[in-house]
């Protein structure tokens, strides 16, 4: 065999092996984490569907005590149903709340400390998507997005805050979005509120250093749930795949349990962000040449969760 062919044969497999041994590692962190979240108090914010629903049932998997806020009492409850089917017993607390409104904000938090005595992760999830273009958009769009994406995770954060470095324990977790490393055309007020998030973990991430209280930023790719169900088609013409909610519950759970910084969801996604940030202009030419325009375009017209 050829020198250069043993020697890329010799790299691949070094590779290869050092993948293997941090897959077992994180499997064995895991496992050795598996109770960890027993018993713990868990504020989902965006709980009645999506994301925040399958996180529900991931924490509840697990035993934690789950405070379930969103506007829909009925889609809430039956949350909580589900919760209690998926682990008999499992503690759950409903709190009806638009995370736009500081009165509501106050009071989630509030009453999650009274019922349960403290909180130890507050998941920011609630979100909203409105698409088309800027300059056809209103100005209540601009605005209502960045209110629920940005502004309402930030304030219920600071809210809960406090108590977490007073006992010197606790967890936020921040979902923000792929499209907060790549901004996405026809969605400028989303992307801009999820590229903030992205500025907001990272502060805190650096300011809560020594504190107990740890961040988590999420950045997902298209999952398939109401967010993005009018994009559904153009993005499986574009070649993503949409990814369940529960992988995205799942792998946001064990970005908890093995204390990372940040879970990236979905390849392709996580590739356009690192190609966006060292090689803008290509980014502009994949959407320049690749992406169907007026079909993007169209479904992002549509596109509204509100
Ligand atoms: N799906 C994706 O492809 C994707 C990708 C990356 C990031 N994300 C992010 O993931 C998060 C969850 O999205 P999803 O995909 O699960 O969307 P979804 O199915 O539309 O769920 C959104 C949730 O947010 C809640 N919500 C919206 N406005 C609210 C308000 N003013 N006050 C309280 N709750 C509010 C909704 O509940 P009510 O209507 O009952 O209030 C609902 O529970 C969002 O931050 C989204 O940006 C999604």
């Amino acid at each position: 065999m050829k020198r250069p062919l043993r020697n890329l044969l010799t790299l691949a497999g070094l590779a290869g092996g050092a993948w293997g041994l941090s897959r077992l590692a994180r499997i064995a962190r895991l496992d050795a984490a598996q109770d960890a979240l027993a018993g713990q108090v868990v504020v989902i914010t965006g709980a009645s569907r999506g994301f925040g629903r399958a996180m529900a049932h991931e924490f509840a998997v697990r035993g934690a005590r789950i405070v379930l806020a969103a506007r829909s009492v009925d889609q809430l409850t039956a949350v909580a149903g589900e919760c209690e089917r998926i682990r008999p017993g499992v503690e759950t607390l409903v709190v009806p709340a638009d995370v736009t409104v500081e009165a509501d904000r106050q009071n989630l938090i509030d009453e999650a400390i009274r019922h349960f005595g403290h909180i130890d992760v507050l998941v920011n999830n609630a979100g909203i998507i409105q698409g088309g273009a800027l300059h056809e958009m209103g100005r209540d769009f601009v605005r209502d997005t960045l209110e629920v994406n940005l502004m309402a995770m930030m304030r219920l954060t600071q809210i809960a805050l406090p108590a977490m470095v007073e006992r010197g324990s606790g967890q936020i977790v921040i979902m923000s979005s792929a499209s907060g490393r790549h901004a996405m055309p026809f969605f400028i007020p989303y992307s801009t509120s999820k590229y903030g998030l992205i500025g907001f973990s990272e502060g805190l991430c650096r300011e809560l250093v020594g504190t107990g209280v740890r961040v988590l930023l999420v950045t997902p790719g298209y999952a398939e749930t109401d967010i993005v169900a009018s994009m559904k088609p153009v993005y499986e013409r574009m070649g993503f795949r949409m990814i369940p909610p529960e992988r995205v519950a799942r792998m946001t759970v064990e970005g908890i349990l093995l204390g990372r910084a940040e879970v990236k969801i979905g390849f392709i996604e996580a590739a356009g962000g690192i190609v966006n940030q060292i090689a803008p202009g290509l980014a502009d030419l994949y959407w320049r040449f690749v992406v169907p325009r007026r079909a993007f375009r169209e479904a992002a017209r549509a596109q509204r969760t509100e």
